[in-house]
């Protein structure tokens, strides 16, 4: 890791305290259509991505997002509104700064949530899945390059990438809410096209229950930075070749409908955790 790095992400975290944020514990990752989660954090500071020293400079249209720190479930949590994919052409280290900056301000958990489509035929979707392990199948990996020991090791450990305690958690969390909660394996790829139908039986055999183009580079970071990680998935359609055709408005749709279980069931794992 180079010292211009390092030091971009002191910067970026004495900028962020700077505005307010002190000693945040938990770091939430919305993805696509969840976002509004961040809405609920009472007392909040929100600072555009743009405004944040270091942080990836949006390349694509409109507004890349914004961090929003704030009080959740009795909890100071450190919230990314959107965020940024490897398809849109960051480089890793970019998509993985804001864990970088996350930890840096202080959070040990770090809770990862996206949008994704259902490999495992008993999945519908609508359905909200723990993430209990993902396969990185993105080719690349975010901690290639020289490393830093005071920042992590050089070969992380990902026998528990998704914390053991966590998982069951947020399975207690489900069932005081009433809600139906699937668990499975996040198979990861680049994006930014949908699989084809013989990519999603490979990945079915492979041991895949849902896909996606998120969360593996952010999750392996947290990892290497010593941070206990919690996964969502929201399964927002049936993967390639178990429905007509796929599209992001339905992706869209689906988080919309299912916005305020997924809401619930974060903030009460937050409150807890
Ligand atoms: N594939 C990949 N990424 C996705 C999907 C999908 O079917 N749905 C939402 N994100």
């Amino acid at each position: 890791m180079e010292k211009e790095y390092l030091e971009s992400i002191s910067k970026a975290a004495a900028y962020l305290k700077d505005k307010g944020m002190e000693k945040p514990v938990v770091g939430l990752i919305l993805g696509s259509g969840l976002g509004e989660l961040a809405e609920e954090a009472t007392n909040p500071v929100a600072i555009p991505y743009e405004n944040i020293p270091g942080f990836p400079v949006s390349t694509v249209e409109g507004h890349a997002g914004q961090l929003v720190y704030g009080e959740l479930g009795g909890k100071m949590v450190l919230a990314m509104q959107g965020r940024f994919h490897f398809y849109e052409g960051y480089a890793l280290e970019d998509v993985t700064f804001p864990v970088r900056v996350m930890k840096a301000l202080g959070i040990e958990t770090l809770v990862v949530t996206n949008a994704a489509g259902g490999v495992n035929t008993s999945f519908n979707p609508g359905d909200l899945m723990i993430i209990t392990d993902h396969v990185n199948f993105t080719g690349v990996n975010p901690l290639i390059g020289k490393n830093d020991p005071e920042v992590g090791p050089r070969f992380t450990d990902m026998t528990e990438a998704y914390d053991k305690g966590y998982q069951q958690l947020i399975r207690e969390c489900a069932q005081s809410n009433g809600l139906e909660i699937k668990e499975g394996v996040y198979f990861g790829l680049t994006g930014p096209t949908y699989e084809t139908p013989a990519e999603i039986r490979m990945i079915r055999t492979m041991g895949g229950d849902a896909v996606g183009m998120s969360t593996v580079p952010e999750v392996i970071v947290a990892k290497h930075a010593g941070l206990k990680v919690a996964g969502i998935s929201c399964i927002t359609n049936y993967a390639a070749g178990m429905q007509s055709n796929l599209n992001h408005n339905e992706v869209v749709e689906v988080t919309t409908r299912v916005k305020e279980s997924f809401k619930s069931l974060v903030k009460d794992f937050v409150a807890k955790v």
